[in-house]
């Protein structure tokens, strides 16, 4: 049985009613990390994995929450919400919920029944699945009226008011506007977007997942994002014009940063190429040259292990071994960092030989098997049913 009918029927059985299914996607990002709420550019897409929320109304003034994974229901009263350390997967519902109180809906008693297939705690975004399926499906059943980029800020908001990270914008942007085979190209500042086709014939998205679950990197994620605003303002205090790293150059890094604080320099230093390296990269797809594009999420990886320190020793082994195959043309860690998955562009036809490859040695390092999955671009929210 596929997810919708199963959530469908979970939801029937428990509530007796008809839901409305909202699908949300995870995401990869291509390239563009720690970029997004440096005001930069970012390379994400919406993948075949997703949450699925069944929702529907009710008249108790209560959120009658049910989860697949967690084999477990919750009832909150929408007059009280606050986020919860006994049941952390609800702070992601009820998070989005406060965010709609917060501008002034009314948020009404609602049932909800929550499944999916994007891996937990993978560097998929999973939680922003979770709060952009929430977001549209309480906006069509309570008709709010908001834009789709509306309900990304609302979940992007809702994720550092209840999950306690101060992400960027990227995931839960990625998950609402995830089209079919193509890449989201989103300037983080403007928020202005393109699609860029992504041709892959010949070639597959494979991630290896490290199974290092990176649900504690919060803080470290956070400081990171405090190490650039300091860097910001040392540049700024020579340059007041420069309004975020996007605006820097690295002359001006090495000028202004270098002497005073060497951690906040690495870390600025490849946010600045970072941003850069994602021009170059949309240059290469755009002329088919896919494997200057490989070339670049090399790069990338470098930089996220030595600059700004946020891969491990998992990540960066399975890097290094795809490195012994001409058939991976290219290969990062993907996404806050700290654990999760690597992606990795690989020959179709070698896919199979550099998989048995890798979980043998990765088994043999580190006494657990990576989980790999092959994912395609996919589109972004929506109500099924
Ligand atoms: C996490 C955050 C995103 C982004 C990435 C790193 O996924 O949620 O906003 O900062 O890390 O690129």
């Amino acid at each position: 049985m596929d997810l919708t009918q199963h959530i469908r029927n979970t939801f029937i059985h428990r509530f007796g009613a008809e839901p409305i299914i909202v699908r949300s996607p995870g995401r990869i990002n291509l390239i563009g990390e720690h970029t997004d709420y440096n005001d930069g550019l970012v390379l994400p897409a919406a993948i075949d994995k997703a949450v699925y929320v069944a929702v529907k109304e009710n008249p108790h003034n209560v959120m009658r929450l049910v989860s697949d994974e967690y084999k477990d229901v919750v009832e909150v009263p929408v007059a009280n919400l606050a986020p919860s350390s006994a049941k952390p997967w609800t702070n992601y519902i009820v998070g989005v919920a406060d965010q709609f109180q917060k501008r002034g809906f009314k948020v009404g008693g609602f049932d909800l029944v929550i499944a999916g297939d994007v891996p937990l705690g993978a560097g998929l975004s999973s939680s922003a699945a979770v709060e952009c399926a929430t977001a549209y499906a309480l906006n069509e059943i309570f008709a709010y009226g908001l834009e789709r980029l509306e309900l990304v800020k609302l979940a992007q908001l809702a994720e550092h008011e209840f999950a306690g990270v101060k992400c960027g914008i990227m995931d839960q942007f990625a998950s609402v506007f995830g089209k079919n085979d193509h890449l989201i190209k989103l300037d983080c500042r403007s928020l202005e977007y393109t699609y860029i086709p992504i041709d892959l014939t010949g070639y597959k998205l494979i991630l290896f997942d490290s199974c290092v679950k990176h649900s504690l990197a919060s803080s470290a994620y956070n400081t990171r994002r405090e190490e650039c605003e300091s860097g910001l303002r040392m540049i700024q205090y020579y340059y007041p014009e420069v309004k975020s790293l996007r605006d820097a150059t690295l002359e001006q890094v090495v000028e202004c940063i270098k002497p005073v604080d060497q951690t906040v320099y690495k870390r600025c230093v490849y946010v600045v190429m970072e941003i850069n390296r994602v021009e170059l990269a949309c240059e290469d797809l755009l002329r088919h040259d896919l494997a200057s594009f490989g070339q670049r999420m090399f790069q990338t990886h470098a930089g996220l292990s030595c600059e700004y320190e946020v891969s491990c020793a998992e990540l960066d082994f399975l890097v290094d071994q795809v490195k012994h195959f001409p058939s991976v043309i290219g290969a990062r860690m993907m996404g806050g960092g700290f654990g999760g998955c690597t992606i990795n562009l690989i020959a179709e036809d070698s896919v199979n030989q550099v998989t048995e490859a890798v979980t043998q040695s990765y088994q043999q390092k580190f006494a657990v098997a990576p989980r790999v999955y092959e994912v395609a671009p996919s589109a972004g929210t929506a109500v099924l049913v």
